[in-house]
């Protein structure tokens, strides 16, 4: 019997790495599958979403194993599973999905109808997600894996770039899904809320998908000085100067074609005292003030509908002050939720073995051991402008 380690969640700002069962191929429900893979984890992602589990920001057990963001090597397979054979490099999407429910067939591979009895959508290690083991651990399993895998063709080539390859299982894509649901196109004007990975990752998929300019904003004037050398505009909202008057400063004129946000419910207020404090709709409704009429306004940013910590009662339960009026007279389209991430993970894995995205470098991709774990939590929770991703057989440093 194999061992297995992960990153656990102790309670409100503690993870520990601890001893956890090798994966069996079973469902949270304990009913044996034949259709998983048991995954050797080659790296794995810490999240601005595990975050707010690990700030008691959720109902997330104590005990949960960590890890929605896995890249790994088949080391075991289902007796039903087809396509993929044991030493394939594999990207895993954050999303559960089945593959034959209504959702999965037509591309909605976040809200899954079958692999969460609570309710639509399925993830690795996450609150309310349907109860899979997270993958910030050695070993992992990954149902449905026929549908759910994508295989990095060339082993050799892709651990060249791995440190890039690693966010095609929720960063690059959900940064992507936000580009494209808020309109980005040729030409495009572009403002993406939150200056961390996922902002980031926003930034370089308006660029690639052609944009004329992205400004990226955020409250954090170390994140901004990292936005900065990645090439983009930036908006210090740790500043008095309101949004729209440093957008105009930038374009001519205070709104934007496109609007992106990427801070979700933990959000602070602008100016320098409101952003000592959360305000939790004050991105949505600066994405309001500054999108130009009849633009659309991509929403990966997480909101939850249970908030223990938050700063209201309306909140707790996930209602927000939104202005909503001015949205809806200038014709404004949201568009929110999780990245169905099969929708993109094989175009962007393309982009980046071809060189057109640097991708770790723009979200500052650092490499850290698994022992490792429990302070890159704590860096990362500090605002430092990082991703960091676990490498938990130190396979990296062989590569
Ligand atoms: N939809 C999805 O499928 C999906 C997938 C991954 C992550 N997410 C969510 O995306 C969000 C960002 O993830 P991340 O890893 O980059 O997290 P992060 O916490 O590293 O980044 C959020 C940034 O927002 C900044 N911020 C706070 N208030 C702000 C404001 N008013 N205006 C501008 N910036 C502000 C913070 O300073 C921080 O730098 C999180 O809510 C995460 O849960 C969603
Ligand atoms: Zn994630
Ligand atoms: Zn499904």
């Amino acid at each position: 019997m194999s061992s297995n380690r992960g990153v656990v969640y102790i309670g409100p700002g503690k993870v520990e790495v601890q001893s956890i069962p090798y994966p069996k191929m079973q469902d949270p429900q304990g009913k044996q599958i034949d259709h998983g893979v048991i995954l050797r984890v080659v790296s794995t992602n810490i999240c601005g979403s595990d975050q707010h589990m690990v700030r008691g920001r959720t109902t997330a057990p104590e005990g949960l194993v960590l890890g929605h963001e896995i890249t790994g090597e088949v080391v075991e397979i289902g007796r039903g599973v087809e396509t993929m054979k044991v030493g394939d490099l594999v990207s895993v999407p954050f999303n559960v999905a089945c593959g034959h429910c209504r959702s999965c067939k037509e591309q909605h591979t976040g809200v899954c109808l079958t692999v969460n009895p609570a309710r639509a959508g399925g993830a690795y290690g996450y609150v309310d997600m349907g109860g899979w083991i997270g993958g910030q651990a050695e070993y992992v399993l990954v149902p449905y894996a026929d549908f759910n895998l994508l295989r990095l063709p060339d082993r050799d080539a892709a651990m060249e770039k791995i440190r890039d390859l690693t966010c095609l299982s929720d960063i690059l894509p959900t940064g992507y899904h936000g580009a494209v649901t808020a309109g980005v196109g040729p030409g495009s004007t572009v403002y993406v809320a939150g200056a961390g990975p996922v902002g980031l990752a926003a930034a370089a998929s308006a660029r690639l998908l052609g944009a004329a300019v992205v400004i990226v904003g955020d409250v954090n004037p170390i994140r901004l000085v990292h936005a900065k050398a990645q090439g983009f505009e930036i908006a210090d909202l740790s500043k008095d100067t309101p949004l729209h008057e440093q957008i105009a400063e930038l374009l001519g004129e205070p709104e934007v074609d496109c609007a992106i946000d990427a801070v979700g419910f933990e959000a602070r207020g602008h100016g320098h005292s409101g952003s000592q404090q959360e305000a939790p709709a004050t991105v949505l409704n600066s994405l309001m003030g500054v999108t130009r009429v009849a633009g659309k306004i991509g929403i990966p940013g997480l909101y939850v509908t249970e908030d223990p910590g938050a700063v209201d009662a309306a909140a707790k339960v996930g209602a927000l002050s939104i202005r909503f009026g001015l949205g809806w007279a200038k014709s404004h389209s949201f568009h929110t939720g999780q990245t169905p991430v099969m929708k993109y993970n094989r175009q962007l894995m393309q982009a980046i073995m071809w060189d057109r995205i640097k991708i770790a470098d723009i979200v500052g991709v650092e490499v850290i051991t698994l022992d490792e774990a429990p302070s890159g939590y704590g860096a990362f929770d500090s605002g430092v402008p990082k991703k960091f991703v676990i490498d938990p057989h130190n396979l990296f440093r062989r590569a």
